[in-house]
């Protein structure tokens, strides 16, 4: 029988109590009841603040519980497989750093990490050590997104030459009450403010709409808090496939993504669980004068109002375990996880220096760290 992948985790805060947590308990729930052995259990976990070591110990009786990782690492890695990061961003980049020197997967949530260098470094460590390195891009697992997929794939609107992408929260989203509620606001924790910690769903979403990686960015943000992090940030992308444009906002009358894709037979937009997709009733190109427009609405259930988006934990996780069980250290996900802080950071670039259009050098990472190699 196979053995189940042993985890710990570092940072149990809001996502990981009510996402992760939650889906790897359901996740074995499922198992055992349908007769399977479970493939994965959670044995430890290190977190800074007393009254939530205090809450998992209660809640899962059994756990061994940290102050530090690196103590919890020291102790535990001999009987691991792999870490899931869900600290503030800026602690990414060492909790992964000494896992992966530990000899463990790492399972990260966005962004990777703050900084150009960590972000990089962090696909450097997991080459060297040949351990998978694996961002939590969780929107592309949201169903009303892979209905998205289909449509796109099934070439009912064409060539996508233009995406928008707009996320409206009324307020920044609130860590847990017993550490930092508001840390997304403060740059030493979060490293900037909503294109932080909405940029990379925006930009891995266009990446993958617009078949290609962006080659040019120019941003602009607004800060209309006392708070030293932008709530209101706005970016265009150039493509060399089209062009793409975000607007991100903790300062909306409402929480609500709207994506609209535009291809050269019709457009597909995403309003939270709607989408609605239109197109040319005789299938021809929408670029004419006349078009005989034809509209289909669905709605698709996606828990977008549910932040912790449990739902869609579960296909990622398949999705990290296919990259371990393939010895695929640094791919596709790690490498767009790597592109999103090199956008993020180039638009905050932009920004300073009056929202002028900076180039993106090419992701040339496939070759310098991508590797696929089976475990010794
Ligand atoms: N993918 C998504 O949809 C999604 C949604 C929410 C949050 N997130 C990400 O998850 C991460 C955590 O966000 P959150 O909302 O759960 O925050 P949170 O404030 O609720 O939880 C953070 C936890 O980390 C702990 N912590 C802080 N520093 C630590 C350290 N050095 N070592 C160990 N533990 C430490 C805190 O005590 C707290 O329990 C962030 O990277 C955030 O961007 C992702």
């Amino acid at each position: 029988m196979k053995k189940p992948l042993r985890g710990a985790i570092v940072g149990y805060g809001f996502i990981m109590e009510k996402g992760h947590f939650s889906a790897y308990r359901q996740r074995m729930e499922r198992a055992r009841a349908e007769g399977r052995a479970p493939d994965v259990e959670i044995v430890a976990l290190a977190d800074v603040c007393r009254e939530r070591r205090e809450l998992a110990a209660r809640q899962f009786p059994g756990l061994r519980t940290y102050a530090d990782f690196l103590e919890l690492l020291d102790a535990e890695a001999d009987n691991l497989d792999f870490v899931d990061i869900a600290t503030p961003p800026s602690k990414h980049a060492a909790v992964a750093r000494a896992a992966l020197g530990k000899g463990l997967h790492v399972l990260c949530e966005k962004p990777l990490a703050t900084t150009i260098a960590d972000a990089r470094d962090m696909l450097e460590c997991a080459v060297a050590a040949k351990r998978v390195l694996y961002p939590c891009h969780n929107y592309k697992h949201a169903p009303v997104i892979r209905s998205v997929r289909k449509i796109i794939d099934s070439g009912a609107i064409g060539q996508v030459h233009l995406v928008t992408l707009q996320t409206f929260r009324n307020t920044h989203a609130r860590g847990v009450p017993e550490w930092r509620p508001d840390w997304r606001r403060e740059r030493r924790h979060s490293g900037g403010g909503i294109a932080m910690d909405h940029g990379s769903h925006t930009f891995y979403l266009a990446f993958e709409w617009m078949r290609a990686y962006p080659t040019a960015i120019s941003g602009r943000m607004s800060n209309m808090s006392s708070y030293d992090t932008e709530d209101d940030f706005s970016c265009s992308l150039k493509f060399p496939t089209g062009v793409a444009s975000a607007h991100l906002s903790w300062q909306a009358g409402m929480r609500k993504v709207i994506y609209t894709i535009h291809g050269n037979h019709g457009a597909i937009r995403v309003e939270d669980d709607a989408i609605e997709v239109s197109r040319n009733r005789a299938g021809h190109v929408v670029g004419a004068a006349h078009v005989d427009w034809q509209f289909e609405r669905h709605e698709i259930p996606s828990d977008w109002m549910d932040s912790s988006h449990v739902t869609w934990f579960d296909t990622l996780f398949d999705g990290f375990k296919k990259s371990i069980a393939e010895g695929e250290w640094v791919g596709k996900e790690a490498e767009e996880s790597f592109l999103c802080i090199q956008l993020i950071q180039t638009a905050y670039a932009s920004a300073q220096q009056g929202s002028r259009e900076l180039p993106l050098p090419e992701l040339d990472l496939t070759e310098q760290v991508s590797t696929r190699e089976s475990l010794a």
